[in-house]
């Protein structure tokens, strides 16, 4: 018989506002799903992150996009919204696609309409700290960004107005946050939500609501969640590949470094970042990154506070050869 462990929660350290609400979600019997969505909201809602949310930070015309998806390793259930403009609990909505309509993933004016029928309110989404990273930064990589951001932001640049400039506010240009639970019983569900590339294309929608690319959880071999450049992931279905991958008998270490590695075929000029987490179906958990140093968030049913280990480092390229 499995051993039975304690309800589990791991997240992308930008997690570190809502996992100790979705820890407890599982103490109070919730489900893996419940805990998910609470702790994302909490991200969802937090001012002070750039990624995700309110206060994301906006398209090239300084709106902002919200996508976010959900998935149940039972039954392969899963809903996402894509392109939400001017509503806040996009993972919520992602829940309610899955759980109220034959479809999983709706987007733009569609997914607006739905929150609208869901009894959601309209909420200004770009704050004026937001506002101002957005602008500095557009101006900054025009003028003395590399190759690859000049030819992207010159190529939309007559969209956008001049009007400040503020170089001493870092701004990410993508950030994500990711949420895996796994209830007592073993029940996992994985949840990602963001603002998107910042700066992106309009219309623009990256892995986190794609499923197989930013999410994916199936409760016979484990469940994955992807942050960095979308791109990456859905051209390799990253999160679906490391449950593949661990379904055809690969430890989960073993597991994320392969579909990390995967990521090194890609002719991507603007290739950059991509982050893993991943929790396989007897709760051992994990993180990779393609940059050194990084972390992930973890805490359990019988911790008092979240630890925060370091992510497995896989570099985009592969080590130079000492011969
Ligand atoms: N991973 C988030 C995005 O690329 O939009």
């Amino acid at each position: 018989m499995a051993e039975i462990k304690p309800g589990l929660v791991v997240a992308s350290s930008n997690g570190r506002v809502g996992i100790t609400d979705a820890v407890d979600v599982l103490r109070a019997g919730g489900s893996a799903l419940e805990a998910v969505i609470s702790g994302i909201k909490l991200v969802e809602a937090n001012p002070n992150d750039h990624s995700v949310g309110f206060s994301g930070l906006p398209n090239l015309l300084g709106q902002v996009e919200l996508d976010a998806s959900v998935m149940v390793g039972e039954g392969l259930t899963a809903g996402a919204v894509g392109g939400l403009h001017d509503y806040q609990d996009a993972v919520e909505l992602a829940r309610m696609v899955m759980e109220e309509l034959p479809h999983s993933l709706i987007v733009g004016d569609g997914a607006k309409r739905f929150a609208s029928e869901m009894g959601k309110l309209p909420v200004e989404l770009l704050t004026e700290d937001a506002r101002q990273i957005w602008q500095a930064r557009l101006e900054r990589d025009q003028e003395t960004g590399d190759a690859s951001q000049r030819r992207f932001a010159q190529k939309i640049g007559a969209l956008v107005r001049r009007v400040s400039q503020d170089p001493e506010k870092p701004a990410p240009p993508h950030g994500t946050v990711n949420f895996i639970a796994r209830d007592r019983e073993g029940r996992l569900a994985v949840g990602v939500s963001t603002s998107g590339w910042a700066w992106k294309y309009p219309g623009r929608l990256g892995d986190s609501p794609i499923i197989g690319a930013g999410n994916y959880a199936d409760d016979r071999w484990g469940a994955a969640a992807c942050t960095g450049r979308g791109e990456m992931a859905m051209r390799c279905c990253t999160a679906h590949s490391v449950v593949t991958f661990m379904r055809f008998g690969m430890p989960l270490s073993e597991a994320l470094t392969t579909a990390m590695e995967d990521l090194r075929s890609l002719n991507d000029p603007y290739a950059s970042e991509m982050n893993i987490v991943a929790v396989d179906r007897d709760g051992n958990h994990s993180g990779a990154s393609t940059t050194a140093g990084k972390t992930y968030i973890f805490m359990d049913e019988s911790m008092e506070s979240y630890e925060e280990p370091t992510r497995m480092h896989v570099p985009l390229v592969d080590a130079p050869s000492l011969v």
